[in-house]
């Protein structure tokens, strides 16, 4: 199953007007295609908003009882299609029936006066899909039936968000191996690196993990699952109120997390916090790297190092009222892990937040 790559991700939203206007002003984003009643479409809106190699769509219904209405009510606003590029979408498609995954939408021709792009799409978990995106060529915006928006690129004060490195998804307890073997058996993916309850565990509250990726290592696709705690676990807070599994965050990688970090909170973007505690024993833990210490401690951005190098990470909290979807900004030099030497203080903070809400 040969993949080249993320296409796009698009979210399902009460609200994409609204939703495009904080991608784009709190993230940086650029509004690049539309697609509405102003170009025809009469049951739905649709945002494209690019930054880099990264492309967000963002859909919501323009009726009650509509498919991506169901999909809002049900699980507010989140991730409906991790859309992946391949050479050829109908035998990506062909393929993936043929090894067991369930079809949504047989392979179709989108043209216009810019080309063609075919598209097909098979469900993973809870109510996500992957859409398979041949694109051979098109020099439209987006997909045909998409309006190119002119708009003016805010990228000078922007934080230089570069690519997507990988997107988790939460399933529900006993389910992880389920998804592992889905993803082993439909995409030919292989389990890269795994983390017990053992090595995320809080006080209260413990996950397990199994990261899934393709043969190039472009797609990144870590499972997670609830761990039993003496707490409820952070995972089990978003299968609440997502309503079933779906995708947990979306990390975005940066070439400079400093200024990155800067530039989203200036606009408004706010991160979970780290304690002070963690700032004295990191320096150690990690060794020498190219950043200052003080920048890391002022921004409150988690460091990391594994036998490949080191890795600086930081995570938004949650991008709507639901405590679900949340956004992840990841510096890799040279490190391909996680940063599993941060799941302590990463999940200490959750928690907190997760005390604030009551759901702890
Ligand atoms: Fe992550």
């Amino acid at each position: 199953m040969p993949l080249d790559g993320w296409d796009h991700v698009e979210l399902w939203v009460g609200n994409a007007k609204q939703a495009a206007y904080y991608y784009e002003h709190a993230y940086g984003f650029r509004r690049t295609a539309y697609a509405g009643p102003e170009t025809g479409v009469r049951d739905r809106a649709s945002y494209v908003v690019e930054q880099s190699e990264i492309r967000l769509v963002l859909t919501c219904a323009l009726h009650p009882g509509h498919e991506i209405a169901d999909h809002a009510y049900a699980h507010g606003d989140g991730v409906k299609d991790i859309a992946l590029r391949v050479p050829d979408a109908r035998r990506a498609y062909e393929e993936a029936v043929q090894r067991g995954a369930r079809g949504v939408r047989e392979p179709q021709t989108l043209e216009d006066d810019f080309g063609a792009v075919e598209l097909a799409t098979i469900a993973t978990y809870g109510d996500v899909v992957h859409t398979f995106v041949g694109r051979n060529g098109y020099e439209g915006a987006y997909l045909p039936g998409y309006a190119a928006q002119e708009c003016a690129d805010g990228s000078e004060d922007g934080p230089g968000l570069l690519a997507i490195d990988h997107i988790v998804g939460n399933v529900e307890l006993g389910r992880m191996n389920e998804w592992v073997e889905f993803y082993e058996r439909v995409f030919g993916m292989t389990e890269m690196i795994h983390f017990s309850d053992d090595d995320i565990s809080t006080e209260y509250s413990a996950l397990m993990s199994k990261v899934m990726t393709d043969g190039q290592g472009k797609i990144k696709f870590p499972i997670n699952e609830p761990a039993e705690g003496k707490r409820k676990s952070q995972i089990d807070e978003y299968l609440e109120f997502n309503h079933g599994p779906g995708a947990q965050h979306i990390a975005l990688q940066s070439s400079n997390i400093v200024r990155a970090v800067e530039a989203l909170q200036r606009r408004g973007v706010v991160f979970l916090s780290t304690p002070d505690t963690y700032y004295e024993e990191t320096p150690e833990r990690v060794g020498e790297i190219d950043e200052s210490w003080d920048d890391l401690r002022r921004l409150r951005i988690l460091a990391d190092r594994d036998d490949d190098g080191y890795l600086l990470q930081i995570f938004t909290k949650t991008a709507q009222d639901r405590p679900t979807l949340f956004f992840e900004v990841i510096e890799r030099h040279g490190a391909r892990g996680f940063g599993d030497g941060n799941f302590k203080a990463l999940f200490e903070a959750i928690e907190r937040e997760q005390a604030l809400r009551g759901n702890l």
